[in-house]
């Protein structure tokens, strides 16, 4: 089988589990964990930000990195396919106790004249204050799409003249790095809080942080410990991710290539494929995902007219090239 239904499910590799066997490892609710304090800090450090707080998955990251700046009856922003919006199951509002309004755009891209319509300001006891806007880099149900710095800087400059804040979803923040070559401290400087998961193309088995000034990670620190997220001796997780930052960043640009053969092979332009994520409309999406997994290609119905996949660490350049022949073959009128 060749898995192509999400970059989450790659396995440790040999390597990465000796670095983990190695890690030397304390309680980390009392802050003695010297490896998670040591990736927590690296990591900050990446995107230019004061602090970073370790989390078991990108959804309580961002749970953490929106609530950070969003207060209980406020409002965030955010693209209508955003995975805080569909996909976090309704987190936000269960557990933050904020409200959500969407644009929506093609390749899930920012829309600031949609955001400037939006925004409400505070207006006392007639309208949900907008205290935030959430984007998604890249972004995963519109098709690993990358958004512009640019846009990104837009917004940014937009938001500090709108006293709103700017919360990034970078689960996959890396691929739009190696995809684009803008340097991870551009992407840090465009948001005032982000999320990034070590557990999507990087490989670790666990593992995501919030990433923000120190007054909001010390907050997050104790709303992650009241969410039962305080955890002991995860040294042994956070040096996987060590070891994948390490190791497994550059390569995310095989993965890119290897997704741009599986979108052509699928009809799309090749150049439509930004990073590591192919999205099609196949109005039998699920009988076409059924159809795959018989000659061996594993993929995912995001919709019912919509089909997924991801390329990762555990899919070689050969097994991109036999899931191409496959859905080539398969998608043919
Ligand atoms: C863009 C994005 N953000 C956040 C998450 C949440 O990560 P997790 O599955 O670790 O909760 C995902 C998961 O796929 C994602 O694609």
């Amino acid at each position: 089988m060749i898995d192509l239904r999400s970059d989450t499910l790659t396995r440790p590799t040999d390597a990465m589990r000796e670095a983990m066997a190695r890690a030397e490892v304390g309680d980390d609710v009392y802050g003695e964990d010297p490896t998670v304090a040591a990736l927590e800090e690296r990591v900050a450090g990446m995107f230019g930000h004061e602090a970073a707080l370790f989390a078991p998955t990108g959804s309580m990251a961002n749970v953490l990195a929106v609530a950070s700046v969003v207060s209980p009856g406020e409002e965030v922003l955010c693209e209508s396919s955003a995975h805080i919006a569909r996909a976090e199951l309704g987190a936000h509002g269960a557990i933050t106790g904020l409200t959500m309004r969407t644009w929506t755009r093609e390749r899930g891209q920012v829309d600031l004249p949609a955001i400037e319509a939006m925004h409400a300001p505070d207006m006392g006891p007639f309208f949900v204050r907008t205290a935030a806007v959430s984007v998604e880099n890249t972004h995963n149900f519109a098709g690993g799409t990358v958004l512009p710095i640019e846009d990104l800087r837009a917004l940014r400059a937009w938001a500090g003249d709108n006293d709103t804040k700017v919360h990034l979803d970078g689960a996959r923040l890396w691929n739009a790095h190696v995809a684009t070559g803008t340097p991870l401290a551009d992407y840090g400087r465009i948001a005032d809080v982000l999320a990034v998961c070590l557990s999507k193309g990087l490989g670790a088995p666990i593992g995501s942080l919030m990433v923000g000034s120190a007054d909001a990670v010390a907050e997050a620190r104790v709303r992650r410990k009241r969410m039962g997220g305080g955890m002991r001796q995860v040294g042994v997780l956070a040096a996987a991710g060590a070891y994948a930052l390490d190791h497994h960043v550059e390569r995310l640009a095989d993965d890119h290539a290897n997704a741009r053969l599986l979108g052509e092979s699928l009809g799309l332009d090749p150049d439509d494929v930004d990073t590591n994520i192919v999205v099609v409309q196949r109005p039998d999406a699920m009988a076409f995902v059924e159809r795959a997994a018989t000659e061996g290609v594993r993929i995912a119905a995001v919709g019912p007219r919509t089909v997924r996949l991801v390329t990762h660490l555990d899919v070689s350049r050969s097994d991109a090239e036999r899931a191409a022949v496959v859905l080539s073959r398969l998608a043919a009128p």
